[in-house]
């Protein structure tokens, strides 16, 4: 089976590469190498001993798209990472990300109707379901209305498949919580562009002296330690969960066309529980600092796993100092580059 993966050369598409080869698929990465370096195609031959087949393309424009689909007749699914997903630029050029996320997702999909390709994975968030009712979430959970174009256009993609599905293609979305960590060799791993947004990029830049000191957003908010509550989820873990969906549409086990799966360890740490974790597995001592809350924050969120565990048999397995030990050795690694 040939899987196309687009964003294949980004964290979790390139961590999901690793994982599809390992379990006897064949590869496409289709990316455009805006966020994202050609290397990562090295680095995933050098871990799996198969090189990845690869095409440099702007999935969001049609003919580009086109010729990824019609260059590679043989593809069978297709898992789409390809996006943009910075939470703040989106809210400062909104149309560039609804043009971006939801243009490569209509281009994917009219490709996949035209040449008969069946299964396909998005890359959804748990950010649909904003600030949380009751804890832990469930599918089932209603999506709120989204604070940030970035959201929104994850809440439309799987809207979008709620109405294209069926005929001729099946979907399963997964959301996910925070990935964060890398693969054990450190040769894969994230690669933020500029000043991280994200919590474990900033701890690991600040470590190795990148960065002066981490920020801890808000110290106020109704938690046991007042810091946010977030459900961190190991990238390998993550990856698996793909295959793991890939197979369910392959084999047919998906009981609709369209299905949603919380892909999370089911534990939510504070950013302070976080912190404590890296300190301990990685034996560095971190220079941060409280400040305000950040604008948009949601104050906890943590995945119900149980829907996953049951229909897809998949059960996150990396603790939580596996995933900071891990995110440490991988940004020890870039140093020595
Ligand atoms: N945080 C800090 N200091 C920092 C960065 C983050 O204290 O420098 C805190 C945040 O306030 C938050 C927690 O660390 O409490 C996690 O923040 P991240 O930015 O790492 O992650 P978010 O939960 O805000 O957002 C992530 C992804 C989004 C995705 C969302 C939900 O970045 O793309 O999870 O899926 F939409």
């Amino acid at each position: 089976m040939k899987i196309l993966i687009t964003g294949g050369c980004g964290f979790i598409g390139s961590h999901t590469c690793v994982e599809l080869q390992n379990a006897g698929f064949d590869v496409v990465i289709a990316d455009n190498l805006s966020n994202s370096k050609e290397e990562v195609i090295d680095r995933i031959e050098k871990i799996t001993n198969k090189r990845p087949e690869f095409i440099k393309a702007n999935l969001a424009d049609e003919k580009e798209c086109d010729e990824v689909f019609n260059t590679f007749s043989d593809i069978n699914g297709v898992i789409n990472f390809a996006a943009y997903k910075a939470v703040g630029e989106s809210m400062d050029v909104p149309v560039k990300y609804y043009k971006n996320n939801l243009g490569i997702l209509l281009n994917v999909l009219d490709n996949m109707q035209k040449h008969k390709i069946k299964y396909f994975v998005q890359s959804s968030s748990c950010t649909v379901y904003g600030e949380p009712d009751s804890l832990p979430i469930k599918e089932t959970s209603p999506v709120k209305d989204a604070t940030s174009p970035y959201g929104h256009t994850k809440q439309i993609a799987e809207q979008m498949l709620s109405f294209i599905v069926g005929k001729d293609i099946d979907a399963i979305a997964l959301r996910y919580f925070n990935p964060i960590g890398a693969h054990k060799t450190a040769l894969i791993g994230e690669l933020p562009n500029g000043v991280p947004n994200n919590l474990l990029p900033f701890i690991t830049q600040t470590a190795a002296g990148i960065r002066k000191e981490l920020k801890v957003f808000g110290n106020d908010y109704p938690t046991s330690d007042g810091t946010c509550i977030r459900d961190y989820i190991h990238v390998v873990d993550l990856a698996k969960a793909h295959v793991v969906a890939m197979n369910r549409l392959i084999n047919e086990k998906n009981k609709k066309p369209l299905e949603f799966f919380n892909i999370g360890t089911g534990h939510g740490y504070s950013v302070l529980e976080i912190i404590n974790s890296f300190e301990r597995s990685t034996g560095e001592k971190l220079n941060w600092s409280f400040a305000p809350r950040r604008a948009g924050d949601i104050i906890q969120i943590w995945a119900d796993t149980q829907l996953a565990e049951e229909e897809l048999g998949w059960k996150a397995q990396e603790d939580i100092d596996s995933m900071t030990s891990s995110a440490w050795n991988w940004q020890l690694q870039l140093k020595e580059e």
